[in-house]
């Protein structure tokens, strides 16, 4: 018997995912045990760019996340509610879920991951930081050892896209971000990366993964791109910088104590610098640790393609311990910790 899915969405990410599961032959062998079995949207008369049938579309997300069929439910509505509200259904049906909502993760992440742990299920996030980048399974797993010290990344795809046609191109900002929002980059309400929200979810995320902490998302600081005009770029340019949206995790450390500051905000990164060539839509995070040193994730961080493969991944990961009944050391040590994600609301 296949493996059921119920999506949630078929915009950008959902559209990408259903493709990528549909032209699955020769990618994976697991691709063919799974079986699109429900997708929810909105609106049922848009033009789709894949071909479903008529009972696999509905617009009643409740039933996808009530149907005793579906084994896996897969959130790419985005938002908050309902996307928490079916999440916390989808759980507590026992159902896993995978998910690419960095914003309801870091709102809810700590009720979301008791709910998982209670029924005994696994939520998966690859795509919620960095789309299409292996970031949270490697911090969580191989790197798992080290006393993490800082990360810092490059995690919004849209707001990098800017400033790099900004500084290349000279473009002015809202040609940019329309085309961004035509690619499929920018969030449905695109204020979350302009204004550097999104790269405040995502670095929460990561500080909680990297820290074993409690992150609280309005202790951390935020300032978006807004203000960052041409003139300021050329200046930087000029002395021998590039401005880049950072998101920075850090341990401060003194004889006395430690303590951790969160923030995301445009910064002047030096020439020479692995973060300063990230550009377009690409995203990188920069972990630094011990005994390890540096290791920075580099790669596409949105768009349909990229992020179907992160969620996709998620899937097949949960597909596998579906099938073999047996237990997956490394989804216990990325999802079923009860601390994991414990961000505050
Ligand atoms: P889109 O806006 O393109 O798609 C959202 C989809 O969800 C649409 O199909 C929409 O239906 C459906 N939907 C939304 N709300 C409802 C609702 N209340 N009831 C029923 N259906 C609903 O979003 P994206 O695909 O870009 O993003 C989805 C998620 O993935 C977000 O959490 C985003 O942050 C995350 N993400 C996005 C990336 C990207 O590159 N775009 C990368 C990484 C993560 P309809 O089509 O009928 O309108
Ligand atoms: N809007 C997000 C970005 C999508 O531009 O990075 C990927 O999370």
């Amino acid at each position: 018997m296949g493996v059921k899915l119920g999506i949630l969405g078929l915009g950008t990410v959902g559209t990408g995912t259903v493709q990528l599961l549909q032209d699955g032959a020769g990618r994976h062998p697991l691709l063919q045990e799974i079986e699109i079995y429900r997708v929810g949207v909105r609106s049922l008369h848009k033009h789709r760019a894949v071909e479903l049938s008529t009972e696999v579309l509905t617009t009643d997300l409740e039933a996808i996340v009530n149907d005793p069929a579906v084994d896996i439910v897969v959130e790419v509505m985005g938002g908050l509610e309902p996307a928490r509200s079916l999440i916390l259904k989808a759980l507590n049906n026992g159902k896993h879920v995978v998910t690419a909502n960095k914003a309801a993760i870091a709102r809810f992440g700590a009720e979301i991951f008791t709910a998982a742990n209670q029924a005994g299920v696994y939520v998966m996030l690859e795509a919620a930081v960095g789309g299409g980048i292996p970031v949270i399974q490697p911090l969580k797993q191989s790197l798992s050892v080290n006393r993490i010290n800082a990360i810092t990344g490059i995690v919004n795809g849209t707001t990098n896209y800017i400033l790099t046609r900004m500084q290349t191109e000279g473009s002015n900002f809202s040609d940019v971000l329309a085309d961004a929002q035509q690619l499929g980059y920018a969030e449905a309400d695109p204020t979350a990366d302009v204004e550097g929200l999104d790269a405040a979810d995502k670095i929460a995320i990561l500080a909680s993964l990297g820290f074993d902490g409690r992150i609280n998302l309005q202790d951390v600081y935020c300032e978006g791109i807004r203000q960052v005009s041409k003139t300021d770029i050329a200046y930087a340019e000029k002395l021998g910088f590039v401005i880049k949206l950072l998101a920075i995790a850090k341990r401060n450390i003194s004889s006395f104590s430690s303590s951790l500051s969160v923030r995301v905000h445009p910064t002047l990164v030096p020439k020479a610098h692995p973060l300063a060539s990230i550009n377009g839509v690409y995203n990188a995070i920069l972990v630094e640790g011990e005994p390890i040193g540096q290791v920075m994730f580099f790669g596409p961080g949105a768009g349909a393609g990229a992020t179907a493969s992160a969620v996709s991944s998620d899937i097949l990961n949960l597909v596998a311990v579906l099938k073999t009944k047996t237990v997956d050391p490394n989804l216990l040590l990325a999802c079923g910790h009860q601390e994991y994600c414990q961000i505050a609301p």
